[in-house]
């Protein structure tokens, strides 16, 4: 049974839908993105899989359960980490204060996961006290990072995690993704626009064009360039 399945999701803001009649489906352990430009809808797909968002139609189940009308609390509950566009580190706290906020996102976690995100991001211990808006953009990744991992989600959301972070620490955020993926069996789903995370990161991506997915692209095609820069390309 896959983890999460979307079966012909609509959903915008107003009149007009963002996300039209959108199919995506995430098996358990994968990696899976979403490619496609500025504005084609990538953050309304995440907000409306995290449940901040009710679609006009279709369903989002997850593990076999439609959780199509639960709240984001729930879905939370239930075992799905988001980490938004632009991190929302909050600057005055500090690291550590930062990370303690995501137990309480999801109150019911049987486990934290202190001991590995401290293993696998030793930076955050060291600058345990300092106001998480001093870090660097890609510190300030991590964190959310972190922070979404600190209640043991099952499903990540990652929304963009290189927007904002330096070139030479962009590699670092995939490889991390793929250790937590790894060693934590952790299932991932994340956007991007970075063709360099996508093909380092995801096992397969759908592209998107306009609230659509045009396009599902894995194993051999991954690796030649321009059948994902297409969908990049400006
Ligand atoms: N809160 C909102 N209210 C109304 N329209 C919105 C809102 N948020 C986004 N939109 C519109 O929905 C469309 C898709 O936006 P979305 O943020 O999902 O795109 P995106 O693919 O994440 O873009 P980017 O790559 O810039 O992050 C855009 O036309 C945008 O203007
Ligand atoms: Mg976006």
């Amino acid at each position: 049974m896959a983890t999460l399945e979307l079966s012909g999701v609509t959903a915008g803001y107003g009149a007009t839908p963002v996300l039209r009649d959108v199919d995506l489906t995430v098996e358990e352990s994968e990696i899976v993105g979403v490619v496609g430009k500025n504005g084609v809808g990538k953050t309304t797909l995440m907000r409306t899989v995290m449940g901040l968002l009710d679609p006009s139609n279709g369903t989002v189940s997850y593990h076999g359960e439609d959780l199509t009308g639960a709240s984001a609390d729930e879905r939370a509950r239930a075992g799905i980490g988001y980490i938004p566009q632009g991190r929302d580190v909050f600057p005055e706290l500090t690291v550590e204060q930062n990370l303690r906020m995501g137990e309480h996102v999801n109150a019911g976690a049987s486990r934290t996961r202190y001991e590995e995100i401290y293993e696998l991001f030793p930076i955050l211990e060291d600058r345990a006290t300092q106001a998480g808006g001093t870090l660097s953009g890609g510190q300030q990744q991590m964190l959310a990072i972190a922070r979404a991992l600190v209640a043991d989600p099952d499903l990540l959301l990652l929304d963009e995690p290189s927007e904002g972070v330096q070139p030479s620490i962009v590699d670092r955020i995939s490889e991390d993704m793929r250790t937590i993926n790894d060693e934590l069996g952790t299932t991932i789903l994340f956007v991007e626009q970075n063709l360099g995370v996508i093909r380092g990161m995801a096992d397969r991506c759908y592209a998107m064009e306009r609230g659509e997915i045009v396009d599902e692209i894995g194993g051999e095609s991954l690796t030649d360039e321009d059948a994902v820069a297409d969908y990049l390309a400006v």
